[in-house]
């Protein structure tokens, strides 16, 4: 994946009808680059307008926010792997942090999302992050470790060399306060330290994006700062307009 990477994440906004218009304005704003990654995250069900609107630009990628980690059967409102990649995904959100605290899901069940998608063949983006009780506590950096040891462990390395990592401090997820690029890229460095001890020199291939209140004012910041491979955004992400300025800086 070309480095930077920038990802929406639209979460539970934008249905089809306005997938579609925020793809007729983007598309008009943003010309293919090859210097950098785009990737989209809609709703399940604005997925299809999507994949659609992108259909001539193989330079953006798509994936899904969520899936259940069995292959199949009676999960009544969930979708699997095989199902997301069949409709065109290439990538899954695993262990965001609306998942984890909102719907109360375990590290355990991160561990097998990402195993289920990698068997799928779909790249994970594993969400990992503080919460900020954790963080007034010191244990930021064990807390991200268990996740990511705990998200990983299901997985042969080989896998874990192709796919992303996304850092998202709890207490920075739309809350408008953002991480400093120095505190990003100190937790980023925590991350990269883990990947290398499983990895070795294969670890430097596993993007780091960084998500939590980024905007147009301090995309560009962030984006520089070291070990900072790329952001996940939510709320920034939802403008198509404000979105296209985010992906060229
Ligand atoms: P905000 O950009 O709205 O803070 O959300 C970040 C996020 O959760 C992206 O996955």
């Amino acid at each position: 994946m070309q480095r930077p990477v920038f990802a929406a994440n639209w979460k539970m906004n934008h249905g089809p009808t306005e997938a579609k218009a925020f793809m007729r304005t983007f598309l008009a704003h943003y010309a293919r680059r090859p210097d950098r990654s785009v990737l989209f995250f809609p709703s399940d069900l604005a997925f299809a307008a999507v994949a659609d609107a992108i259909r001539e630009r193989q330079d953006l990628l798509l994936g899904v926010q969520n899936i259940h980690w069995e292959d199949k059967g009676a999960f009544t409102g969930e979708s699997s792997a095989a199902i997301a990649r069949d409709a065109g995904a290439r990538l899954v959100l695993v262990g965001h942090s609306e998942r984890r605290h909102v719907f109360g899901e375990t590290d355990e069940m991160q561990a097998r999302k990402c195993h289920s998608g990698v068997r799928a063949g779909l790249t994970p983006v594993l969400c990992i992050g503080e919460l900020l009780a954790e963080r007034e506590a010191g244990q930021a950096e064990a807390v991200v470790i268990r996740q990511l040891t705990a998200g990983l462990s299901l997985l042969d390395p080989r896998d874990v060399a192709q796919m992303l990592i996304a850092y998202e401090p709890v207490w920075a997820i739309g809350t408008g306060k953002t991480a400093t690029p120095e505190d990003a890229s100190r937790m980023h460095a925590v991350v990269r330290r883990h990947l290398t001890a499983m990895l070795a020199e294969k670890a430097a291939s596993v993007p780091i994006l960084y998500g939590g209140s980024v905007n147009r004012g301090n995309a560009a910041t962030l984006i520089a700062a070291p070990e900072v491979d790329g952001l996940l955004v939510g709320g920034a992400s939802l403008d198509a307009e404000g979105w296209s300025s985010i992906v060229r800086s």
